[in-house]
């Protein structure tokens, strides 16, 4: 059963809240499968499954092609759509953006910072908010923690009172001292999804790929469950090889899995 904004803020102080990003069909038909409640389909595309440097090349239109492709996947999932860089700039231009992401699919939104307004008029208007603090992808020099020292800890929890005030239902907390996301989470009445955050936040996010093994650069602080890019390259070593040999195609067997091969 699809959980609703008014649904995760009630899971503060129970259970944690698992989220996992996905970006195409079947692995969101997985994680669905799995039972993870929250799935965001987040600007991270870019750097993971699109060969850029930043998130700031992720367009709304990649943005919309990515949930369409998640929410066909993961029917009775949360899907938060991440606003790419540029598109939340104002009010009036934010709320275009996210009622272009609602219509691909998305439950609510996630837009990064302490644009106050930008979350109000977004919320006056019927748009279920995620806010994100901490380190800011898209706008972050360096990808290196943040909130170290008195004075930006206290910025930063400053912003994630805002960002509440302002009126979103939930907050990631990126790559922040475990202190200040635990201080963060006890400050506020929204749960707060933690990325680099240690353990004391409501919930925990990782990027798929990450989790997966997919890709040649992790975080520090995401955890591989699997190998994902050893398995391709061993798979597409095996075809090649058995293509030379002619072994391929007379030798097709079927390994059992949850495919409807
Ligand atoms: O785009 C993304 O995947 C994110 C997470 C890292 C929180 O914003
Ligand atoms: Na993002």
């Amino acid at each position: 059963m699809k959980l609703h904004a008014a649904d995760l803020v009630a899971r503060k102080g129970q259970d944690p809240i698992a989220m996992l990003t996905a970006y195409t069909c079947p692995v969101a038909r997985a994680v669905e499968r799995a039972g993870v409640p929250v799935i965001l389909v987040g600007d991270t595309v870019g750097m993971v499954e699109m060969g850029f440097e930043s998130t700031r090349d992720v367009t709304l239109e990649h943005l919309e092609y990515h949930l369409g492709a998640v929410r066909r996947g993961a029917p009775d999932t949360h899907v938060i759509g991440d606003l790419p860089y540029g598109t939340d700039a104002d009010p009036d231009t934010a709320l275009a953006s996210a009622r272009r992401l609602i219509a691909a699919g998305a439950d609510s939104v996630k837009l990064e910072g302490d644009k106050y307004v930008v979350i109000e008029h977004l919320v006056a208007n019927g748009i279920d908010v995620v806010g994100h603090t901490g380190l800011l992808p898209q706008t972050a020099e360096s990808f290196a923690k943040v909130g170290r020292g008195e004075a930006e800890a206290r910025r930063i929890r400053d912003e994630a009172r805002g960002i509440q005030n302002a009126g979103a239902f939930m907050l990631v907390i990126e790559h922040v001292p475990y202190e200040l996301a635990g201080r963060i989470t006890a400050d506020l009445a929204i749960p707060t999804i933690g990325i680099g955050a240690g353990p004391d936040c409501d919930g925990q996010v990782l990027v798929i790929n990450d989790a997966l093994g997919l890709g040649d650069y992790w975080p520090p602080f995401s955890k591989q469950y699997a190998h994902a890019s050893d398995t391709i390259l061993d798979v597409a070593r095996a075809f090649s090889r058995e293509v030379a040999s002619r072994e391929f195609p007379n030798n097709i067997i079927k390994l059992t899995g949850t495919g409807r091969g």
